[in-house]
């Protein structure tokens, strides 16, 4: 054990990824644990020390005016996101053996995951809030693997232009097999089987070489019960969006119905936005607010294991489908949306992804 007999105190911090599968991150923390103690391991995510993902906690948790809408009955579904138009770049030898999945998806879009679905801890102590956080990731549904076609999606970039100049394929990439069939994007339904969330889909997905950067939270709200003033062109007026924007733009927004100005009753969409930091705001890095945390010894915004293992859990199952099925990926050029066979994983024919933060389109006209 690394001792702390000394009076001082010793901390270890760990970056992701913890293991490759369920199987691998058991053996690593079972070597681990027979030197450090749990207090004294930092398994750090850099999402966790992101101020917009940390205000997803706020956001919910300070204020009272969410709290009601925060369930199956208002909530159609969630959207999560991380866009890259970056490539692999020089760490083709990390990312062959990761992929999309492993890379992003099991963790920083899961944690979001868990901080957006959770129930309020009982204090911000960090083994409280992260309790609440493992409560989510065991009520995730499990994947059957037979279902795994239906609720996972992959995909690789083939050669594109990305602002301007042209990129090579993925399979081009120096150090990259030639028929690795490893995927750059990934995309994945979850249900949360509790009393909150039951039957409403989380769909994260995220991607390399993609049209833009983004990262973010979209929140789709079920239609009002009656429509009166729909226009009779529209069959599903516009829903309600809540957008937590991560980056580029750090924002809150969201969408609502009004009246069209002018004599008929015609309604459009407008967007209440309110950006995260004033000019005078500091940017701090994710890692510095992070690594200053285990200065100080609090926890709260490090993994403990038990989370890492259930969202092992999660995703483990695709990852074993996805290994048998070694002859064929959908790719995508670089620099376009992903291929449009991924509307597969959606649970009903009106949902979309949800791409901008400003849409191009509202589908009944804005400004
Ligand atoms: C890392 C992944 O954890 O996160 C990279 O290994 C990815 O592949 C990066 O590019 C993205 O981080 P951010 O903060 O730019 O969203």
């Amino acid at each position: 054990m690394l001792s702390e007999d000394s009076g001082g105190w010793r901390r270890v911090v760990l970056e992701k990824p913890f293991g490759s599968d369920l199987e691998s991150a058991r053996n690593l923390q079972r070597r681990i644990s027979r030197h450090l103690k749990e207090d004294q391991t930092y398994r750090i995510d850099h999402y966790m020390g992101k101020a917009m993902v940390q205000n997803v906690l706020v956001s919910r948790f300070a204020n009272l005016l969410l709290e009601p809408l925060w369930n199956r009955n208002y909530i159609d579904h969630v959207q999560i996101t991380r866009s890259e138009t970056l490539g692999v770049g020089d760490r083709a030898a990390f990312y062959e053996n990761t992929g999309a999945l492993r890379d992003m998806l099991q963790s920083h879009l899961m944690q979001m995951m868990a901080l957006v679905a959770m129930e309020a801890p009982v204090s911000m102590e960090s083994n409280e809030l992260r309790d609440e956080k493992v409560k989510v990731l065991k009520s995730i549904r499990p994947i059957h693997p037979a279902a795994v076609s239906s609720n996972a999606f992959r995909a690789q970039y083939a050669r594109g232009m990305i602002d301007g100049a042209s990129v090579p394929a993925y399979l081009e990439e120096s150090g990259v097999d030639p028929h690795s069939v490893t995927e750059t994007y990934a995309a994945v339904k979850l249900y949360v089987d509790n009393w909150r969330w039951r039957g409403v889909p989380f769909y994260l997905r995220t991607g390399k070489r993609l049209p833009e950067p983004r990262t973010m939270v979209a929140i789709n709200f079920k239609p009002p019960p009656k429509q009166f003033f729909r226009s009779s062109h529209i069959e599903r007026p516009p829903p309600n969006w809540l957008i937590m924007s991560v980056s580029p733009e750090e924002s809150l927004r969201l969408e609502i119905t009004v009246k069209e100005p002018g004599m008929t009753m015609q309604t459009r969409q407008i967007s209440l936005e309110a950006p995260f930091r004033c000019e005078h705001h500091k940017q701090t890095g994710a890692y510095e607010g992070l690594l200053l945390d285990v200065l100080e010894g609090d926890s709260s915004l490090f993994l403990r294991y038990d989370e890492v293992e259930w969202a092992w859990r999660v995703v483990d199952p695709i990852l074993s489908v996805w290994a048998t099925e070694r002859d064929f990926i959908h790719t995508y050029p670089a620099g376009e949306e992903e291929p449009t066979e991924v509307s597969w994983i959606f649970d009903k024919p009106y949902q979309y992804w949800r791409n901008a933060l400003e849409p191009a389109q509202w589908p009944s006209g804005s400004c």
